[in-house]
């Protein structure tokens, strides 16, 4: 496929069509009730502007906030911790702005959220990178010396845990006994499947946590509305910090989001999203956690996306391979501070609807590498073939077509085929050209600065 260029954040366009777009950090917009959005608007257009701004925010929004966190986290506090802003790098902006000094260091996620390392780069901070598996960070590995740790325990970005609760008991023992607070990102948490709420880390030690809350996920990045909360002195020095630096975040948008959050708009749309987005991870679940070999499927309880752990080596190529066949997906490694440790495909399903997920995921199975790692020269001809349902990867080249079928009875074995019908096509016509020689266009893919 030449000729391939971005457009924006929503998606790929290529000469033969639209690319399936598989990169995290992007929510459904068309499932976005029009009629709700022009009503919140038109209420926006009601109100006269301001001629000046509370660097904190509309006093009715933050209280509306404050119930807010209170029913979907548990979370108990008053509107004069709540700040507004423009969503999580703009609450980042301003938290680096208030507390940090050129030098201190800040404990990072590794791998991690590349726009939050920037942030925290860009103010002079010495960025300490600490391990996070597929529960999420490695507590017992944090250094003493640390000024703020940037956490995301509801679903870790991008290895997708979820921070179990001793982990999250440790880390408020750690920040206690060192002084540092915690940045606690939590980006997603609104999506959750068959698996119990764990409670926000604010809510455990509201004295050392600042908590993050945005939009983008919700609703749009287009918005550009998020929230921090924090104990009210914190909150007070970083609304000071906003108002020196003339940062703000726009009153439109706010009463926009207000008349949302006010009138139940945005629960119910959080609710519809929850179940539209459950039927696209089912899919996924259904079609690569039955990887054999050396794939692994991690972080799938949660969030919009889903990490496809492969055996180092492969990651970029089959990124590559997959563009080529139409689909865009993010590679692990670029999520690191330094040298990879794990490597692997981050795959969104934000972007795409249920049958473009169902279809990405007949091309990724069709392009994993085999199952039983490198064959021994002169044994391919012992390769079983057709490989079975249920199992991936033996497919690699010239098993297109039976991969893309092994893909679509996978899919419907696991209970999620429904309305997925003829899915798998596009995957079975175009699968076969495999994994090998397609490298150069892993950066495009790569990239990207989400
Ligand atoms: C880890 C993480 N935090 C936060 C966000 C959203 O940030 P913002 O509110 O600045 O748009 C994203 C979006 O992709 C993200 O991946």
């Amino acid at each position: 496929m030449t000729g391939t260029r971005l457009v924006g954040d929503s998606g790929l366009v290529t000469g033969a069509g639209t690319m399936i777009e598989m990169r995290p950090g992007i929510p459904w917009v068309g499932g976005i009730d029009q009629g709700a959005w022009r009503r919140a608007w038109r209420r926006a257009g009601t109100v006269p502007p301001s001629a000046s701004l509370d660097p904190m925010g509309l006093a009715a929004l933050r209280a509306a906030l404050a119930g807010h966190v209170r029913r979907s986290r548990a979370m108990c506090c008053t509107p004069d911790q709540i700040m507004v802003t423009r969503g999580v790098a703009g609450s980042l902006r301003l938290l680096a702005a208030a507390l940090l000094r050129p030098g201190d260091r800040v404990a990072m996620e590794d791998p991690g959220y590349p726009a939050a390392r920037a942030v925290f780069a860009a103010h002079g901070a010495r960025i300490a990178a600490c391990r996070a598996d597929e529960h999420g960070l490695v507590v017992s590995e944090l250094p003493g010396d640390v000024r703020l740790v940037y956490t995301t325990p509801a679903h870790q970005y991008p290895l997708g845990g979820r921070l179990p609760v001793p982990r999250r008991q440790a880390l408020i023992a750690w920040a206690r006994a060192t002084g540092a607070l915690i940045v606690e990102d939590d980006y997603d948490s609104e999506f959750r499947y068959d698996v119990a709420p764990l409670p926000a880390l604010f809510g455990l030690d509201p004295d050392v946590v600042v908590h993050l809350g945005t939009t983008t996920k919700t609703l749009t990045p287009a918005l550009g509305v998020g929230w921090l909360v924090a104990r009210p002195d914190l909150t007070g020095q970083i609304a000071a910090a906003a108002a020196s630096l003339g940062e703000r975040t726009s009153e439109m948008a706010q009463h926009a989001f207000l008349a949302l959050l006010g009138c139940g708009d945005l629960g119910r749309h959080v609710r519809r999203m929850r179940r539209e987005y459950g039927r696209r991870r089912a899919v996924i679940v259904a079609a690569l956690s039955s990887a054999a070999g050396p794939a692994r499927l991690l972080g799938d309880t949660a969030g919009l996306h889903v990490v496809l752990e492969l055996p180092g080596g492969t990651a970029d190529q089959m990124a590559a391979a997959a563009l080529d066949q139409g689909v865009a997906v993010m590679t692990l490694e670029r999520y690191f501070a330094g040298q990879a440790s794990r490597y692997g495909l981050v795959l969104g399903y934000g972007g795409a609807t249920l049958g473009q997920v169902s279809r990405a995921c007949g091309v990724l199975r069709a392009l994993l590498p085999a199952s039983r790692g490198p064959e021994p020269p002169g044994t391919a001809s012992r390769r079983p073939e057709p490989p079975t349902a249920g199992t991936v990867g033996a497919g690699r080249a010239g098993g297109g077509a039976a991969a893309g079928g092994s893909a679509r009875a996978g899919i419907a074995g696991g209970g999620a085929g429904a309305g997925i019908a003829g899915g798998g096509a596009g995957a079975v016509g175009s699968a076969g050209a495999g994994i090998a020689g397609a490298g150069t266009k892993a950066g495009r893919t790569r990239g990207r600065g989400r």
